[in-house]
């Protein structure tokens, strides 16, 4: 685990802070090949998403925010001042993403079952039409960013974002994400996003997705 040392800008492992900590991923780097290969998932883990995290870290250091849930700083984005908002939401929504993201995943065979595939089955036009509506979300998404199935209200929602941004700055809750930056990618894949969400399927941890679908309409 990556800790950040707010006196000195170093990293240091023994610290505990009240700051925000970079999660372990919960599998091995090479749990998701072949669809996901360990060498994107060493990169991704442990420098793009460990860096979003000190960055968000070195923006909030000494201020109120750093007390506060990641979460809920970026639930209140109009909340933070200007001269740090943007460092906020990139590297805070970076942060939170890529930690949900880590959990979005799983070697373990899962599938959607009870009240989740209800209703996702009459919300999207089956499974098929959920899945492809979800592709659609990620291959129309310009350049980098996220595709996602939130929770709006009590209705399911597939939408996508721009570069960091949560959904949880719009009031809704992400229950499943999509990293389609090419840093996700593109050392496998090379341009064909379109393959990396094919295969990605196969890794959703559907377990996980469930839970927070019963978080968020109970
Ligand atoms: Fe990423």
């Amino acid at each position: 685990m990556v800790l950040f040392l707010a006196n000195t800008h170093k990293y240091h492992p023994d610290f505990v802070f009240s700051m925000v900590s970079a999660n372990e991923l919960p599998y091995a780097y090479n749990a998701l090949e072949p669809h996901i290969d360990e060498q994107t998932m060493k990169l991704h883990h442990g420098k793009h998403y460990a860096g979003y995290v000190a960055k968000y870290n070195a923006a909030v250091e000494g201020t109120a925010f750093a007390d506060l849930e990641l979460d809920e700083v970026l639930a209140n984005l109009d909340g933070v001042p200007e001269d740090m908002r943007g460092a906020v939401r990139n590297n805070g929504g970076g942060a939170s993403n890529h930690a949900k993201f880590w959990e979005w995943m799983t070697p373990e065979s899962t599938s959607p079952e009870g009240a989740l595939l209800d209703a996702i089955q009459a919300t999207f036009d089956g499974f098929e039409g959920f899945q492809s509506a979800f592709k659609q979300a990620a291959l129309s998404q310009f350049g980098s960013g996220w595709a996602w199935l939130v929770v709006d209200g009590e209705e399911l929602r597939i939408m996508s974002t721009a570069n960091q941004d949560s959904p949880i700055s719009q009031g809704l809750t992400p229950i499943l994400g999509l990293d389609v930056w090419e840093h996700a990618y593109y050392k496998h894949y090379g341009p064909g996003r379109a393959d990396y969400i094919d295969a990605w399927w196969n890794v959703v941890n559907w377990d996980k997705v469930a839970e927070l679908y019963e978080q968020a309409t109970n």
